[in-house]
């Protein structure tokens, strides 16, 4: 069967999504769409994936798509895009899957909620996306689902020792959110509850997300338009910073945020602050305990890595 990637040359989640499909041998045959041909980089990065084949498209044309995805069975969309095109590519994509007679569309969810992302204006182009997939779900065009992760468990590696920075990061090239382990002192912003206590947090290898998608492929009931989540771990602030104390060796700084506090820090970003502003809304999202995604997709063969052993390892 093959699982065609948009966006699949990403060192994160397309690396994730096909080296798991690679590793069923054979099952699932992962074809990334990309608007370029291969560079001599992107070659030299795909060959510890063996030869996968690149198919270039517009996502601005039906045609490109249609052809691309002609013998193609499921769609998975790791898209990135700034601005509007985010959401028409991802729409053009559904409707060439449709139109190609592929049976599943994943459009690119990979962070919180659908609830959540009401509250981030940069992550509420999901829902614009979702609602359009969600109609030709109900209409009995495609089969569909999304994919909520949490937070990426790789923001932890920011700061571990040099030797094994790679291997954390797994791709990953933001910088901290929240968790500063990297500074000095080493600071946690825990955005608290209205009761003042700490939220709990889901946070995912992106290694595992790749895996998770592979399970959802195995399912032989309809995706049928739900929110199928992958959480790798779901653990508190408290457990979290006295995880991270412990495998850094270094006291961490606890600097606890209300929700009113937040609020006026984002009134006072402009508008055009658009990471900032995302990351104050999503602290936000967070006191008001968005921050969690349910365990629906389980692995089979393994589990997926949980704090704990994300930070003994890399730390
Ligand atoms: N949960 C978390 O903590 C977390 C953190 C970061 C991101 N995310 C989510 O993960 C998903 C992927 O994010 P990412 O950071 O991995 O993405 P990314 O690497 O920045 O981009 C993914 C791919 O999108 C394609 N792309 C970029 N610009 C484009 C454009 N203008 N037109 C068409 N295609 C374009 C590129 O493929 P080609 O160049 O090959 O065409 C690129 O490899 C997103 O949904 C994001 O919201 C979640």
């Amino acid at each position: 069967m093959r699982v065609a990637i948009a966006g699949g040359s990403s060192p994160t989640l397309g690396s994730s999504i096909v080296s798991a499909l690679l590793a069923t041998e054979g099952r699932y045959t992962p074809v990334i769409l990309s608007r370029k041909s291969k560079t001599p980089r992107e070659k030299e990065s795909h060959t510890q994936h063996g030869e996968v084949e690149t198919r270039c498209v517009d996502y601005q044309s039906h045609a490109s798509l249609v052809l691309a995805l002609s013998d193609v069975a499921a769609v998975i969309s790791v898209l990135l895009i700034p601005g509007p095109d985010w959401v028409t590519a991802q729409v053009n994509l559904l409707h060439a899957a449709e139109a190609a007679g592929c049976q599943r569309f994943a459009p690119s969810e990979f962070a919180l909620t659908s609830w959540a992302h009401t509250m981030v204006d940069l992550l509420d182009v999901k829902n614009t996306v979702w609602n359009t997939v969600r109609a030709s779900v109900d209409k009995g065009k495609i089969d569909a689902a999304r994919f909520p992760c949490g937070m990426f468990m790789n923001y932890l590696g920011i700061g571990c020792p040099e030797s094994k920075r790679t291997d954390a990061l797994a791709g990953f090239q933001e910088g901290p959110f929240l968790v500063h382990l990297d500074s000095n002192p080493p600071w946690v912003e825990v955005p608290v509850q209205s009761d003042n206590t700490m939220p709990n947090i889901t946070m995912t290898d992106i290694r595992d997300i790749g895996k998770f998608i592979v399970a959802a492929l195995d399912m032989k009931e309809p995706w049928g338009g739900r929110e199928l989540g992958m959480a790798g771990d779901t653990l508190s602030f408290e457990k979290l910073i006295n995880i991270c104390q412990r495998y850094i060796g270094r006291p961490i700084e606890v600097r606890r945020v209300k929700e009113d506090e937040l609020q006026a820090r984002l009134s006072a970003l402009p508008r055009d602050q658009v990471i900032p502003r995302m990351e104050c809304q999503l602290a936000i999202v967070c006191s008001r305990g968005g921050s969690v995604v349910p365990s629906t997709l389980k692995l089979s063969a393994s589990h997926p890595t949980t704090v704990g052993e994300y930070m003994r390892f890399y730390w």
